[in-house]
């Protein structure tokens, strides 16, 4: 396949953005009372506005065009069906088994691995229930009160962003803390404040071979000994989910306490293995699998719905029509509910791994962007802090707005005023402010025509900002599961348009090399050091210190 600003679609599509570049969507908007009808659509528990978007018909018949041209659909079916798309590493990527509620059997190798995943959801479900039922207890005999979840990136950020979403459905009497850094900081405060006795340790580590992740593991293992357990008592307390059954083992993990996870599921795709373990002891069992089901009604809205219609698809090419045509370089994500605040933390990882990249599988350099930066908070905090560049800064920033209908909490009319935050900002940043608007106000204020059309550039809102706003009932595990699985597969039809492999991760390997070379240094001063000069003189600042 031909890289995608080589195809016909492409093509169209500049000579498109040539000639409506500079449409306004005030104008658009004020021309066209059927607009929200024509650029909103319903998937799951998802309602998405995409109305405010710099488009027209033409422009999202153009979009699916590209989509179609560059086998968006055929890739599609080959990710369900296990096909070995992250072709770097052999492998098929099916965390959609993980949720697969259809009965069919996903093969792998000529091998069904359904069988081995409803294994490992029971192992789950028993362990959950024992440790919430008492069956499973601490060595002196005490039920667990506390969990203590060690892992880092794909391993940590799905089980914390989750657990602080769905805060509550939280099981009574169990508290999960999480530790990801290898700042020692970190473990030593959550640490300090957990009962050896009725704390479990689940370690998460796909590969068991990340170094934060084991020495964290190791300090509370020697946190847990100090506290007059015996080493035998280990077992009773520490259990992993990694796909590295030698190497969990090795470490003194019992084989028993070894949760699975396959190397057909990417880290940054594996909270519904059992890498979600902290999310079922959180909120117990039912909850983490009514979190399963919500993601598998989105894997079959994105499997059995026309693109025009599909809410992936449709976020796909809408980031795609910016990033490739508009020259934006990053996206904002903006929930408007305090327990979502994490989630633009989570889809950080989720679509800047898989899709920085800069080359195609095929061996060749890309001369155009693909991911963008992803970043964003809650609402309404950011509109006190930066939002101010993406109303008035000179950089496209396009953004998701999300709001559930219903609060967690509904307290006096909190969010009423929430709401219409989040609204508010939508428009503003879509009708924007002109000169004439301003320089009116001024001098309905007293100012003189001269100062007044000095002031006003200041203050004019140039509008015409891009904002999908997406809308859900209420936040339960199902609705989160709808949203995280959706936005996995804007993330996949990106990466397909782009003709990138959005699976591995090869950027983030120098650093750890590099970083083991550098440990070795900092704790021996008699080798030599044989860097750069400014690497070479941060060491030494160490070794002095
Ligand atoms: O360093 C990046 C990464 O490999 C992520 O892709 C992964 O989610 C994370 O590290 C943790 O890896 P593991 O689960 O193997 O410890």
């Amino acid at each position: 396949m031909a890289q995608f600003t080589k195809l016909k679609s492409f093509e169209a599509l500049q000579a498109h953005f040539e000639q409506t570049k500079t449409l306004h969507m005030r104008d658009l908007f004020a021309q066209d009372a059927t607009r929200f009808e024509k650029f909103s659509t319903k998937a799951c528990d998802i309602e998405l506005d995409y109305s405010k978007n710099r488009i027209t018909e033409e422009t999202m018949a153009k979009l699916f065009d590209l989509a179609r041209e560059t086998q968006v659909e055929e890739k599609r079916d080959g990710l369900f069906a296990g096909a070995k798309i992250n072709t770097s590493e052999d492998r098929a990527v099916l965390h959609t088994a993980l949720r697969n509620k259809s009965g069919e059997p996903v093969i792998v190798d000529g091998q069904d691995v359904m069988p081995e995943v409803e294994a490992a959801l029971a192992k789950i479900k028993t362990f959950v229930n024992d440790v919430h039922n008492g069956v499973r207890k601490g060595y002196t005999g005490k039920q667990f009160t506390d969990v203590l979840a060690i892992g880092i990136g794909g391993s940590f950020l799905g089980p914390k962003v989750m657990t602080e979403a769905l805060k509550p459905y939280r099981h009574e009497g169990i508290n999960v803390h999480f530790v990801a850094n290898v700042d020692g900081t970190h473990i030593h405060d959550v640490l300090a404040k957990l009962p050896a006795e009725s704390t479990l340790v689940v370690m998460s580590s796909k590969s068991f071979g990340t170094q934060e992740t084991l020495k964290n593991t190791e300090t509370a293992r020697e946190w847990f000994l100090a506290s007059g357990a015996e080493f035998g008592d280990i077992a009773k307390h520490f259990v992993c989910v990694s796909s590295n059954i030698a190497k969990a083992t090795e470490f003194g993990i019992a084989e028993d306490n070894i949760f699975p996870m396959w190397d057909w599921v990417g880290g940054r795709y594996s909270l519904w293995s059992a890498i979600g373990l902290p999310i079922a002891l959180s909120l117990g069992f039912e909850n983490f699998s009514e979190l399963l089901e919500g993601a598998y009604e989105m894997d079959v809205h994105f499997k059995t719905t026309p693109l025009e219609e599909n809410l992936p698809v449709i976020l796909g090419v809408l980031g795609v029509w910016y990033i490739n045509f508009y020259g934006a370089q990053s996206h904002v994500l903006l929930p408007y509910d305090h327990y979502l605040r994490a989630f633009p933390a989570y889809v950080q990882q989720l679509d800047m791994e898989s899709n920085g990249k800069s080359a195609t599988p095929g061996g060749e350099y890309l001369d155009y962007a693909t991911g963008p930066v992803i970043w964003g908070g809650e609402g309404t905090n950011g509109q006190h802090a930066f939002h101010q560049l993406i109303h008035q800064g000179k950089v496209l920033i396009p953004a998701d707005f999300m709001l559930p209908l219903q609060s967690q909490h509904e307290v006096s009319n909190h969010h009423a005023m929430l709401a219409s935050n989040c609204f508010g900002q939508t428009q503003a940043l879509m009708q924007g402010k002109t000169e004439a608007e301003v320089i009116a106000e001024l001098k309905a204020k007293g100012y003189s025509e001269d100062d007044a059309a000095k002031e006003a550039p200041q203050r004019v809102f140039e509008g015409n900002k891009p904002s999908n706003t997406l809308l859900f009932s209420k936040i339960t595990p199902r609705t989160l599961g709808n949203i995280i699985a959706l936005y996995e597969h804007k993330v996949f039809v990106q990466g397909i348009i782009w003709g990138i492999n959005s699976f591995d991760q090869w950027g983030v390997e120098l650093g750890k090399v590099l970083g083991n070379d550098v440990l070795a240094k900092l704790e021996d001063s008699n080798i030599a050091l044989d860097g750069d000069s400014s690497t070479n003189a941060l060491i030494e600042r160490f070794r002095q210190r």
